[in-house]
């Protein structure tokens, strides 16, 4: 039974996720998406850090993902620097050898018998729909995948992973504020169908919460959002892409990499098959062609949160609605100070997450097990709703 929920508390800390502390618990009860999986390649191997901890990212020639600790036993040399063999990574400095569930296996330059002492912590790592997901947290993790890939045929794309210079907390709000769309997405008309403002509100379920936006015409749009911070929406094409697969369902993964770092990683599944596939993937290249070519969203919306240029000065970059987002969440400062804000009736999705996170993490540091989250079944869908 979900427990009752507390009145809109900044008592405790909701954005910080640092190994200890009660968001980083709660945040380590959960598959997290850590990497896109077109991001790396068999044989190798990367840094990567997640919730204010370091690890490497490496891929084995089957293919097979493997998430360890960034640091070599022996002299704590940074392990990616070294070669995968096969499923195993072997340490640059000193030739130390780890397999895939992080024993040692070889040691040139010692006696035998000592790599049988030695270990390297892993972590549980699996794919879907196109990300790479780890189980960070003790014990047996959860049930994979954390949440179902839509029923329909269509194609699943992953999107270029963005670092976004805030809390991840800010961003996984901002899809709660759909609100935003008439205002931020107006400059460019990417979201023109969304102009109107919607009437929101919020509901907790098993696995996250359920959020409506009435619209003028009485329809709905709704919009899941999935424990600890991911959201699932219908979206707009990208600049460019109009014409051809619709407006697609985005899975969007808010993944902190420490607490004023987060990672987005976006997938979507765009309902085409056939003829209309071949097309959408041709648009699809030349969209990527155009990004290769522009200014990164992030450095366009550091550009204009430093007071160099305004929307309407960047309406033709190919991630617009990207530059946009970027400019006005992290543009609220590296943890957005809730305690200075003036919340209203549009906010309720924001103000209904934040009381349910805020129970949690307060029952996560009084020493209690907090709820026991389902995962979302494949029934529960959003809707367009425009
Ligand atoms: S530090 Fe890795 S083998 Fe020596
Ligand atoms: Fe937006």
């Amino acid at each position: 039974m979900t427990p009752a929920l507390p009145p809109l508390s900044l008592g405790v800390d909701l954005t910080s996720t640092r190994p200890g502390t009660p968001g980083g618990t709660f945040m380590r009860r959960f598959w997290l998406a850590i990497a896109r999986g077109e991001d790396l390649m068999r044989g190798e191997a990367k840094p990567i850090r997640i919730m204010s901890e370091d690890y490497v990212l490496y891929r084995g020639i089957s293919g097979q993902p493997r998430l360890i600790a960034q640091r070599c036993p022996h002299r704590g040399a940074p392990l990616h620097l070294g070669w995968v063999e096969g499923e195993h990574i072997r340490c640059v400095y000193h030739g130390w050898k780890f397999d895939g569930a992080g024993e040692c296996v070889e040691q040139p330059a010692e006696d035998p018998g000592f790599c049988r002492k030695v270990q390297i912590a892993t972590r549980p790592v699996r794919e879907h729909m196109g990300l790479v997901f780890a189980y960070l947290g003790e014990g047996d993790p959860p049930e994979f995948p954390p949440y179902p890939a839509p029923p329909q045929e269509g194609l699943i794309e992953a999107w270029p992973v963005e670092r976004v210079p805030c809390n991840y907390l800010q961003c996984f709000e901002n899809t709660m504020d759909e609100v935003h769309v008439a205002f931020v997405h107006a400059p460019g008309g990417s979201h023109r169908a969304m102009s109107d403002l919607p009437l929101i509100s919020a509901e907790e379920t098993g696995w996250g919460m359920i959020r409506y936006g009435k619209r003028k015409s009485g329809k709905v749009r709704v919009t899941l959002h999935y424990a600890p911070a991911v959201t699932r929406v219908i979206v707009p094409p990208l600049t460019g892409m109009e014409g051809v697969g619709g407006w697609t369902e985005i899975y969007f993964n808010f993944t902190p990499v420490d607490d004023e770092n987060h990672l987005w990683l976006i997938t979507h599944h765009v309902k085409v098959t056939g003829e209309s596939a071949t097309a959408y993937r041709r648009k699809r290249v030349e969209y990527l062609e155009r990004r290769a070519m522009a200014p990164p969203a992030l450095d366009v919306a550091l550009d204009l949160m430093a007071g160099k240029g305004r929307f309407a000065d960047v309406l033709g970059h190919p991630d617009l609605a990207i530059v946009q987002d970027i400019a006005v969440q992290a543009g609220q400062g590296r943890i957005q100070d809730r305690s200075r804000e003036h919340l209203g009736r549009s906010d309720a999705g924001i103000i209904a997450w934040r009381r349910i996170l805020a129970r949690e993490l307060s029952s996560i540091a009084a020493g209690r097990s907090g709820k026991a989250w389902r995962r979302p079944p494949p029934d529960a869908l959003p809707e367009l709703g425009i």
